[in-house]
């Protein structure tokens, strides 16, 4: 324990880790909208229930959505931007380009806002909200999700090649990507139980269930078909949890334990590295995993934000004001 020559010097220690836990905070608030748009959270809430009853599979990608906004410039909203003639937005970076969807349900979502309370909601916040909306509606945790984040004026390309992760990764790489963003290795763990839920394209697994010898043969074989080593379609889709593919669990954990992950960065989490406890311990404790996957999202959620007078409330999500 430091000792305190003076009383100052206390004051002066006490602030500055009071200064230090506000930034590591970054100001957002629960009740960030109450008085200003008190609807915020029942309209994203019905917007993104509806979407989800006429397809399950939105709830993966608005919860993806989120996920690739967070790991560029923080959540910003960035991912959302459109290409413009000064920048190249992050729509066509190599992890999203014919892969990122749910950009519509988004749109609907910001113009019922704008209708109820002009300019308030920012599109970050919307893309954190909807993000734990799908994962309740297709059975997993909620949580309480941190607001007033607002909406940056540019997007970055090359940020979102270099700072997503690639399927292609090992846990090494897993590990160093996330701890990039403040994440531990356990929070990375826990959030990849996000692929519980959604699909893949061909060209993400093709490698994996053609050519890698951690993986159960008869779910390798019953890929292949749809999935050629060549000249098959690289956008053929593909449960990433062949068990329960739209229902929010932890058969994501418990595939991996069977060698049944679908992408290559999926089974790096099991199989005799640092995370193998982990993993297993999901398997049999739901609950653990639900607690701990909230946890994550709102640390996920803290990257970074823009707030105060920075960035700008967008009108349109899809474009600067
Ligand atoms: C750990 C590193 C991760 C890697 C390497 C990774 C990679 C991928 C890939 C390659 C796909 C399939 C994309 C396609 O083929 O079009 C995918 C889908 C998905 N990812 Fe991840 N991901 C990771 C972490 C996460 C996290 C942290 C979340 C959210 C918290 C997430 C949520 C999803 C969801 C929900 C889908 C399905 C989307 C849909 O069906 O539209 N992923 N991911
Ligand atoms: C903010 O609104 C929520 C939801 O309506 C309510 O539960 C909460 O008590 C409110 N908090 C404050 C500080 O007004
Ligand atoms: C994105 O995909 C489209 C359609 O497949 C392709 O024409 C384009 O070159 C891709 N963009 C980038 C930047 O790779
Ligand atoms: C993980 O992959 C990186 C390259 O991406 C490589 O340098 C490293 O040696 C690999 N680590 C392990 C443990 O295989
Ligand atoms: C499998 O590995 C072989 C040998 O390295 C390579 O020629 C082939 O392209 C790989 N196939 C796939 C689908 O990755
Ligand atoms: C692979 O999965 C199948 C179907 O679930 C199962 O019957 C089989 O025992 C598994 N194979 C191995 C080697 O675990």
């Amino acid at each position: 324990m430091a000792s305190f020559t003076s009383f100052p010097a206390f004051l002066v220690t006490l602030s500055l880790l009071l200064c230090a836990a506000a930034l590591a905070s970054a100001q957002l608030s629960s009740t960030f909208y109450n008085t200003s748009c008190p609807n915020t959270l029942s309209i994203i809430q019905s917007a993104v229930k509806s979407a989800v009853s006429k397809e399950r599979r939105m709830a993966a990608s608005l919860l993806r959505i989120h996920f690739h906004d967070c790991f560029v410039q923080g959540c910003d909203g960035s991912v959302l931007l459109d290409d413009t003639s000064s920048f190249t937005g992050e729509k066509t970076a190599a992890p999203n380009n014919n892969s990122l969807r749910g950009f519509d349900v988004v749109d609907d979502i910001k113009s019922k806002l704008e209708s109820s309370c002009q300019q308030v909601v920012s599109c970050a916040d919307i893309l954190a909200v909807a993000a734990r909306d799908a994962v309740v509606a297709l059975g997993g945790p909620s949580w309480t999700v941190q607001l007033g984040r607002r909406d940056s004026t540019t997007a970055s390309f090359s940020s979102a090649n270099s700072d997503i992760p690639s399927p292609a990764f090992n846990l090494t790489d897993l590990i160093t990507a996330f701890s990039n963003k403040g994440l531990s290795t356990s929070d990375m763990v826990a959030l990849s139980g996000a692929h519980t839920i959604g699909q893949a394209r061909c060209t993400n697994f093709r490698t994996r269930i053609h050519n890698e010898t951690n993986i159960n043969s008869s779910f390798a074989s019953s890929l292949r078909s749809n999935c050629p080593s060549s000249g098959g379609d690289d956008d053929s889709l593909a449960p990433l949890d062949a068990a329960t593919p739209t229902a929010f669990d932890s058969f994501y954990y418990k595939n991996l334990v069977s060698n049944k992950g679908l992408l290559h960065s999926d089974q790096q989490l099991y199989g005799g590295g640092s995370t193998d406890s982990q993993v297993s311990s999901y398997t049999s404790k739901n609950s653990k995993f639900f607690a701990d996957f909230g946890s994550a999202m709102v640390k996920m959620g803290n990257i970074s934000p823009l707030t105060g007078s920075s960035g700008e409330i967008r009108t349109n999500c899809r474009k600067t004001n």
